[in-house]
């Protein structure tokens, strides 16, 4: 085992989840429609038709998950609250049983002494406010707000890391530009409005935090991935531009260094007014960073933003899934954000995924994903080595769980699920990383 030798004392060791891909219960104690239940319904949106209804059941075996965290020494656990469940219509009357379903999942978090970080938005818009325009609506920011504050009166004497969004650039562009997730709009003004109106959450979302949880370390989850043009012309270098900054820049550079990208601030400046941009830019804790390959983009003239994503070069090796191996791009990675943002970085998500299948005792030797995750982690404490100030680092995911438009066919925990029996099985991965965890202490 490599040494971990240049990670903090306080180094964060952690898994990542989201609501809708694991708790299932979708029609449970109050919870409201989200825009992924509609979409998850609509035909031909997600591969086998899949659907979140069951999930993996979390909701009901929570307590199993955390002691499967505990066992192996996982030290936070970052999940996300469904938004419809506590605000089943999106605003107005709050739903006791799921702020009690949290309760649980929190209080038993603290008791297994693995620290809560909660999410405030992944991606599960409750469809009542889809109805009125989501995030096409400027007013959609101030419903988040309001929905924050419940959150966070409420958990805020027990959970202090809170994230507003995750991976704002991949929702607003895949759900208002390119129609590839919830809702399901493929529409230029609605994507740009969609950009500045999370944006606007942001902003009011941390001001909440900040008044109702004086303690509270905030930050939000962005993606960040170097974008090359596929093949190497003129043409797709400025569409790769172009894409950097839709996905990797839209969100962090107005809420961090208060602009946008100049080759999207105009088409943005229509949907601004007066005092947006100090709305936006305020003070967090830290950078939660997603990161998991590069991608490739070319010229499409025929697309609605002109590009259109690319093959990554054949000889690159790739995961399961198809998403192109490169360690050095996640070192680069790191470097270039501590660089341009100057904030402690935490790595939220980090992981592999493909489809995988369990022998006939249940076991899944993945040593695809141990590779990865090695060499990752390595590259890690190289960017660590080289400056940039990494605190912590969770694998995504806890579990194999539901995969977007992949549907469950796409596996990415460290824990197999049997969707038929719903039963646990650590996967090689599990013990690999539970070992990395007990050596850096
Ligand atoms: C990220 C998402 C997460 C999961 C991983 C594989 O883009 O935040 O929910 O789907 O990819």
């Amino acid at each position: 085992m490599s040494s971990p030798s240049n990670v903090r004392a306080d180094f964060v060791w952690g898994v990542s989840t989201a609501s809708y891909q694991i708790e299932g219960a979708v029609q449970e104690d109050g919870r409201g429609p989200s825009i992924w239940d509609r979409y998850c319904r609509q035909i031909g949106r997600i591969a086998n038709g899949d659907r979140g209804d069951m999930a993996c059941d979390h909701y009901h075996r929570y307590a199993e998950d955390i002691d499967q965290m505990r066992v192996l020494g996982i030290g936070a656990y970052r999940f996300s609250v469904a938004w419809p469940r506590i605000l089943p219509a999106g605003r107005g009357a709050v739903n006791v049983a799921g702020l009690a379903f949290y309760d649980r999942l929190i209080d038993a978090l603290l008791a297994a002494r693995i620290e809560p970080w909660l999410c405030l938005y992944h991606w599960d818009l409750p469809q009542a406010l889809d109805d009125r325009g989501g995030w096409i609506s400027r007013d959609c920011a101030l419903w988040f707000a309001d929905y924050v504050a419940v959150v966070a009166r409420h958990f805020g004497d027990r959970v202090k890391r809170f994230a507003t969004f995750n991976e704002p650039s991949v929702f607003t562009l895949l759900g208002y530009g390119l129609g590839s997730h919830a809702p399901g709009i493929a529409d230029r003004p609605a994507h740009l409005r969609a950009i500045h109106h999370v944006n606007l959450g942001h902003g009011a979302g941390v001001d909440v935090l900040r008044s109702l949880v004086p303690a509270a370390s905030i930050g939000a989850i962005h993606n960040y991935q170097p974008c090359h043009p596929s093949p190497d012309t003129p043409q797709n270098a400025a569409a790769a531009q172009l894409l950097d900054a839709y996905w990797n820049r839209a969100f962090p550079d107005p809420q961090l260094l208060a602009s946008y990208p100049p080759s999207i601030a105009e088409a943005i400046e229509p949907y601004q007014q007066a005092g947006d941009m100090a709305a936006i830019c305020c003070p967090v804790d830290w950078f939660g960073l997603n990161h998991y390959s590069p991608i490739y983009c070319k010229a499409d003239s025929g697309a609605l933003l002109g590009f259109s994503f690319a093959e990554a070069p054949v000889h690159l090796s790739r995961t399961g899934i198809g998403w192109p191996i490169c360690p050095d791009a996640f070192r680069e990675t790191l470097l270039a954000i501590s660089r341009r943002y100057r904030l402690p970085i935490y790595v939220l998500e980090n992981g592999y995924g493909g489809p995988e299948h369990a022998d006939a005792s249940g076991q899944v030797e993945d040593l695809a994903r141990i590779d990865y995750l090695n060499a990752y982690t390595q590259a890690m404490k190289a960017a660590i080595g080289l400056g940039a100030d990494v605190r912590g680092y969770f694998v995504w995911s806890l579990m194999d769980n539901f995969e977007w438009a992949e549907g469950y066919a796409q596996r990415f925990g460290l824990i197999h699920v049997d969707y038929e029996s719903q039963r646990r099985t650590p996967k090689a991965s599990a013990g690999w990383y539970a070992q990395m965890i007990a050596a850096s202490r």
